[in-house]
């Protein structure tokens, strides 16, 4: 069959399409029917039906047979280690933690807020929680103690599980004092929390409320895989919106397992018993769908990854753990790519290993450039695949499905709309543009199985955010066009997010930082683009009349204090002193105006601009830091 066969058959009988996709499910109440839409524009899929998430991921392969297959390799560069675990051992291991923990009082509907480094440990708190019905929310470790605050005040969690520390090259993160302030930033206290002692460093446990992951185990008994129904939270996981505080976006269990099921080999190409590897980390989206959940789901062996693409210990590591695990298909964030190509531009290291295990590669999480996606294409020789998705999907809405048919690759372009996405670029009236026209990208609903179906605890704001804009579609919030065959550009974001190294962040929660601070009276914060990461947070101040602090202080202080607040993760590492900000005369700032001049763009000078004056001065700013292109 081809892509066309598959996406026509989708777009014939939706509900068939995913019934038949079903199937490669072990359901306890099998679906009858795939769609619930008598609450659209909020649709559901296979409510009628009982599973386990855990049950697919990892038990039904004992029972299969794949018991001794190795399930999830450890592969840690910063620590100097390496381990195999195979699905019988990881049944075994997750069952035991899932018993401790109902031990402690967690069961189905409870949250668990799960802050790891990148350890098989992560993955099976995530499992351990899906064993029980519990709903897990991963925070990234990259994050600060008051994001981690602000995810336990909105999931309220019965329990944290965490890591006595995580390393960064050249430091160790100290989790457990992380965890511990955000803690008492929080008014939600959680009943207990369980810390897995890793030997780089060993935390301070607090009596009675800190458990040591190991000894909270002993003598309770395993837990069995509870069924849910289809449409409970598997998972919850906060991104960044337009303000500083976070999305949570929910994950239905049931379309959870038969969408990802259905990637892994329709879009990724690997059999059950391959090695899929996914180089990202457990706190994102990409971590939640393809390092844990979609190859375990489908049988395969996965890659946990504890390093950097450059660095650990040089540029070939991605070349060394594909040959070494023999991995199929490899995913990773084109900002990955940059590094390694900035270090080795002629793949040195590439042609000191084996590759011949590759057969695709696969890029998101950003655009890819053209560059680096030539530059892959002639370093490894196979296909190199572009696809767009997001948190809120958890599954890529546009791509190149290998597992189907290679369509002609377009540089620039993820391809085509996999089935369950009608994607349609629409004017600010709601209305379709003509192919070459940019405009809003819109998926028609229902979104498929795997999507959200709102955020937790704010039903408002998911329609806000995402559908009232334009009845009838989902606003991905991302901006493009489609070309005559009907192959999507994605060109930019639409509202305050930018896309640092693969890192999705909130200019709008960044700004509340810096406003925050005594001497600012008020500020801007836009993404410029930057070589490496795609983009970079740069900050405009205007200070308070009567501040006479130096310059230099009052920004190094809000470095320190985005750093403190948001993270490492936001690399906010400029920011300048200006007077003024060029604004609208009804008062708007004019970010995009900012970020043109930064970026040597062309752009029309706003009619609305107050005093067009003061662009020079953003331009004059922009130059002592360095980041004026035009
Ligand atoms: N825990 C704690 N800190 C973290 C962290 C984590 N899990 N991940 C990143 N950080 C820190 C880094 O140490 C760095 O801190 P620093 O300011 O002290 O140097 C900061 O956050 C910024 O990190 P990053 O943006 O990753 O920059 P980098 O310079 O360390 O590395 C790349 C650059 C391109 C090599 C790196 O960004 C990369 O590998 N990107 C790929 C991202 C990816 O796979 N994304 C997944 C989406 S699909
Ligand atoms: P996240 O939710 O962190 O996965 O970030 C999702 C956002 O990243 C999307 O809305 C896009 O803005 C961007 N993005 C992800 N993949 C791509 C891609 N292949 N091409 C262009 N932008 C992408």
């Amino acid at each position: 069959m081809s892509y066309k066969d598959v996406y026509q058959g989708w777009q014939k009988d939706p509900d068939a399409f995913w019934l038949e996709a079903a199937q490669a499910i072990d359901w306890d109440t099998a679906p009858n029917k795939a769609l619930s839409d008598e609450n659209a524009p909020l649709y559901e899929w296979f409510k009628d039906t009982k599973v386990n998430t855990c049950w697919n991921a990892v038990d039904r392969h004992v029972e299969n047979g794949r018991g001794d297959q190795v399930a999830i390799i450890h592969d840690s560069p910063v620590t100097g280690s390496k381990k195999w675990i195979t699905f019988v051992e990881l049944r075994n291991r997750v069952s035991s933690l899932a018993g401790a923990l109902r031990a402690k009082g967690v069961e189905k509907g409870d949250r668990v807020i799960i802050y790891m480094p990148m350890i098989p440990e992560a993955l099976e708190a995530m499992l351990a929680c899906s064993r029980l019905g519990a709903i897990h929310s991963v925070v990234f470790g990259g994050f600060a103690s008051n994001e981690l605050a602000v995810r336990i005040d909105d999931a309220k969690p019965k329990c944290i599980i965490a890591a006595s520390c995580g390393i960064e090259p050249g430091r160790v993160v100290h989790y457990k004092p992380l965890l511990d302030e955000a803690i008492d930033l929080a008014h939600h206290k959680p009943a207990f929390n369980v810390i897995f002692q890793r030997e780089n460093e060993v935390a301070e446990l607090k009596e009675g409320r800190d458990y040591n992951w190991h000894g909270f185990q002993y003598g309770t008994d395993p837990a069995d895989c509870v069924p849910v129904e289809g449409d409970h939270p598997a998972y919850i996981l906060y991104t960044s919106g337009t303000t500083g505080q976070p999305k949570g976006v929910i994950r239905p269990t049931a379309g959870h397992l038969v969408a990802l099921n259905w990637t892994m080999k329709n879009l990724y190409n690997v059999d059950p018993g391959d090695v899929f590897w996914a180089a990202s980390d457990v706190g994102w989206v990409v971590g939640h769908s393809y390092i844990c959940y979609g190859p375990l789901i489908h049988g395969n062996t996965t890659i946990v990854f504890e390093g950097k693409p450059i660095g650990t210990p040089d540029a070939g590591t991605f070349w060394r753990v594909i040959s070494e695990h023999k991995v199929k298909s490899f995913f990773t964030a084109p900002t990955a790519f940059r590094a390694v190509k900035r270090e080795d531009p002629k793949g040195e290291f590439v042609k000191k290993y084996d590759l011949s295990c590759l057969k695709q590669v696969y890029l998101a999480g950003e655009r890819a450039d053209p560059d680096t996606i030539e530059w892959a294409q002639q370093q490894l020789n196979v296909p190199i695949i572009d696809h767009w998705w997001q948190t809120e999907t958890g599954w890529a809405i546009a791509a190149n499905p290998l597992g189907i048919e290679e369509l002609p690759i377009k540089l620039g372009s993820p391809s085509l709309p996999m089935p369950g996405y009608d994607v349609q670029i629409l004017d600010e009236g709601g209305h379709p543009v003509k192919n070459g026209e940019l405009g809003a990208i819109a998926i028609k609903l229902p979104l498929p199985p795997g999507t959200l179906p709102t955020l937790w605890n704010a039903e408002d704001r998911y329609r806000k955010s995402y559908l009232n804009t334009f009845p009838g579609y989902y606003e991905t919030g991302d901006a493009g066009m489609k070309d005559e065959d009907g192959y999507l550009y994605v060109m930019a974001r639409t509202d305050d997010v930018i896309n640092v190294a693969g890192h999705r962040l909130s200019t709008g929660g960044m700004e509340e930082v810096l406003a925050s601070h005594p001497d600012v009276a008020e500020c801007a914060v836009i993404g410029v683009s930057d070589d490496l990461k795609g983009q970079l947070p740069v900050g405009f101040l205007c200070l308070n009349a009567g501040s006479n602090r130096p310059h230099e202080d009052v920004v190094k202080e809000v470095v320190k204090l985005v750093r403190e607040k948001i993270g490492p993760v936001a690399a906010f590492k400029l920011a300048v002193v200006v007077d003024r900000l060029p604004k609208t005369r009804s008062g708007k700032i004019l970010r995009g105006t900012m970020v043109s001049i930064a970026d040597g763009k062309e752009f029309k000078l706003p009619a609305t601009i107050d005093d067009p004056a003061i662009l020079d001065e953003i331009k004059g700013a922009l130059k002592t830091i360095g980041y004026a292109k035009g």
